[in-house]
């Protein structure tokens, strides 16, 4: 039987899917952060961000050579860089990246779930259910899986951060996101429940909720103001070492959410106005 052809992997990958390098022992003495969706956008500024800050860092995502690009830009500039191309919507992939991230550096400190997959505009009616799926995967379960795997060393060392990247659509269900903001929803729920279980036991939790942020995935919403990637990059970083339930990019929409929750008829009614 011959076997089906593979698709060649970029030169700088090992057949394993990963850059493999020899991390003296100082690396272990810097904190290790593990950030998802690092190929670009949020997390590829929050990568730069952690970086900067002296963390060394895993970074995952589908997008090998951008990935592997990210990854030598921070070597050169002497932070310790590993890609990792993984497909988070596959659980053995997630798994794996859980596995590499342990055996390549020991442990790690810092888990950032960013990577997601945005449904601005995609009526809920006519989605096709293999993306509904891909969607669910990518970002919740993706999300639970890794934090399921990287916690519990955490719990052990009494010490350790994971931010969650969950959205303004997990507070306020956008038309036209149905499915997008019920994956946000359930993140949070994740979140909070986590943080709650493991608080005074050395493992910071926090949910970062950005709202329109300049992006690929925001590219075609052309008439909401939109901030750049930093300003999120460093609220990321700044939540590892003073964490906070819920923090809000840029803030302002926390008032958003608050109207939305007090009011859901003048929810409606705003949202119905910016459809049009
Ligand atoms: N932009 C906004 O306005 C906004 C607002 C609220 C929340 N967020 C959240 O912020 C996070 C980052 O989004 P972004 O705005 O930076 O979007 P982006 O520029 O489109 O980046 C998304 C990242 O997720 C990765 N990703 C998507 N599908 C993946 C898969 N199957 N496996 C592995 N990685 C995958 C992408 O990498 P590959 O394609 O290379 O795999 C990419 O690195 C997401 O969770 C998003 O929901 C964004």
């Amino acid at each position: 039987m011959v076997a089906a052809a593979q698709p060649p992997l970029p030169r700088s990958l090992n057949n394993e899917g990963y850059h493999t390098h020899s991390f003296e022992p100082h690396s272990l003495v810097r904190p290790i952060a593990l950030v998802t969706g690092a190929s670009r956008g949020i997390g590829a500024a929050t990568a730069r961000e952690l970086g900067r800050r002296g963390y060394a860092l895993v970074l995952a995502a589908r997008s090998a050579d951008e990935l592997g690009a990210l990854a030598a830009e921070l070597n050169r500039g002497g932070a310790l860089a590993l890609a990792v191309r993984t497909d988070m919507s596959r659980t053995n992939e997630v798994e794996r990246l859980a596995r590499i991230a342990l055996a390549q550096f020991g442990r790690v400190d810092v888990l950032v779930n960013n990577a997601g997959v945005g449904g601005h505009g995609r009526s809920f009616a006519r989605m096709a259910p293999e993306d509904m799926q891909r969607m669910l995967a990518v970002n919740f379960t993706a999300p639970m899986l890794l934090t399921r795997a990287l916690l519990p060393p955490m719990l052990e060392r009494r010490s350790g951060a994971i931010v969650f990247v969950g959205s303004l659509a997990g507070r306020v269900a956008l038309p036209g996101s149905a499915l997008y903001s019920a994956t946000k929803h359930g993140l949070r729920g994740l979140a909070q429940s986590v943080r709650r279980e493991v608080k005074g036991r050395g493992v910071r939790v926090t949910l970062v909720a950005p709202g329109f942020i300049d992006t690929a995935m925001t590219r075609d919403l052309r008439h909401v103001p939109k901030i750049g990637t930093e300003p999120v990059a460093r609220v990321i970083a700044d939540a590892i070492d003073r964490p906070q339930r819920e923090i809000f990019v840029p803030a302002y929409y926390r008032i958003g959410v608050l109207l939305d929750a007090l009011a859901p008829w003048l929810g409606d009614a705003v949202l119905r106005l910016i459809r049009r």
